[in-house]
């Protein structure tokens, strides 16, 4: 049984509402079921978890080499461009973890074009929207 966890930071329990026309009209739900639905029947088991506050997320992250997951899908949102703490997380846990942004961060900002968390990923996902989430779980599940 492989366990994926799939961790959402600051602002993406608004999405559907949250600028859509960056981040699309499908809620955090409705990729919960459509990541589920594609794990149907295997023996996977995801987690998932949002939260707004960077220590309950580098909380969620440390817990997940103790309770045996095989690896991770992190949507940092902000945290990404600005969080050593969330790094130093990735970095402890030491599981193959993907970064996932929805929105093509390198197209965007200067600020946001810098990841402080993806050395600390195996792999970047940006721009295709929430069939990065997709892609990843794929990547992950294949290793
Ligand atoms: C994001 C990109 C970040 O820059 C932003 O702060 C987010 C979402 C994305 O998924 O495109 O909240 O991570």
């Amino acid at each position: 049984m492989k366990k994926i966890a799939i961790i959402n930071g600051p602002n993406l329990d608004r999405l559907g509402q949250r600028e859509p026309e960056i981040y699309g009209r499908a809620t955090l739900a409705d990729l919960e079921q459509a990541l589920r639905a594609e794990i149907a029947g295997q023996p996977v088991e995801l987690e998932f978890f949002q939260s707004n506050h960077e220590g309950a997320i580098i909380d969620r992250i440390s817990s997940l080499a103790d309770r045996k997951f095989s690896g991770l899908i992190i949507n940092g949102a902000a945290l990404t461009h600005t969080s050593v703490a969330l790094r130093d997380a990735l970095l402890g846990a030491g599981l193959p973890a993907v970064e996932v942004h929805i929105s093509n961060i390198y197209r965007r900002e200067e600020f946001r074009q810098r990841s402080l968390t993806a050395p600390a990923c195996l792999a970047v996902i940006t721009g295709l929207g929430l069939e990065g989430y997709h892609a990843a779980l794929r990547f992950l599940l294949k290793r």
